[in-house]
């Protein structure tokens, strides 16, 4: 019963896995294009940004170390309020290095907006934004990603480590909820 209900609430595949895979690719050259003879520091939002983090990472050549960050908003279930609290500050020494942050979905933009101004306070070289999905239409912070995988429509996106309520992460495609179906889950 339980896989019947969860078969009901998800919609359809907007990205797979051979979507996703391309794009990081792609992404993956331009940041080695960007940053030649450079390092950098990827630095993965926790959680959602892990399966999109190692996709694009593995197709970099640059010299890069990882770490990460987890930030969590509170605010509605569904919605970010730009009150920000960092529960995992990243260990790594990021004085006048690269830094690009790995996130999963830009939303308000809220967040990352927050994240921007508490890491600049490390003094790093650079602060880039790799995203793997962009919620233009929802932007209300004024914050610009310099790679985005997928431009999305204003839905509730899961899969690939996005989740609702930490479900769905595992998920290898990106699909989205049927919005009459979230209540029953
Ligand atoms: P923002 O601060 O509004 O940009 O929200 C950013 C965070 O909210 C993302 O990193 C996600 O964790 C979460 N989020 C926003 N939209 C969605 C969605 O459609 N599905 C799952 N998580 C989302
Ligand atoms: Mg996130």
């Amino acid at each position: 019963m339980a896989e019947k209900a969860k078969d009901k609430v998800i919609g359809k595949i907007l990205f797979s896995q051979e979507d996703i895979t391309k794009r990081a690719k792609e992404i993956g050259k331009q940041i080695d294009k960007d940053f030649e003879g450079e390092e950098i520091i990827f630095l993965g939002t926790l959680k959602g940004s892990v399966p999109w983090l190692v996709d694009v990472m593995k197709h970099t050549t640059v010299d890069s170390k990882l770490d990460f960050i987890t930030a969590s908003s509170y605010g509605s279930s569904t919605t970010s309020s730009g009150v920000v609290k960092i529960t995992y500050e990243p260990q790594i020494n990021m004085y006048n290095k690269n830094v690009i942050i790995v996130e999963d979905i830009i939303d308000t933009g809220n967040t990352l907006k927050y994240l921007m101004a508490k890491l600049q306070e490390r003094g790093p070289k650079t602060i880039k934004i790799c995203s793997m999905l962009n919620k233009e239409s929802r932007r209300v912070a004024d914050l610009h990603a310099d790679y985005v995988g997928f431009e999305v429509d204003d839905l509730f996106v899961i899969g690939y480590g996005l989740d609702f309520d930490q479900k769905f992460r595992g998920l290898p495609y990106i699909s989205y909820l049927e919005e009459d179906d979230v209540d029953s889950l």
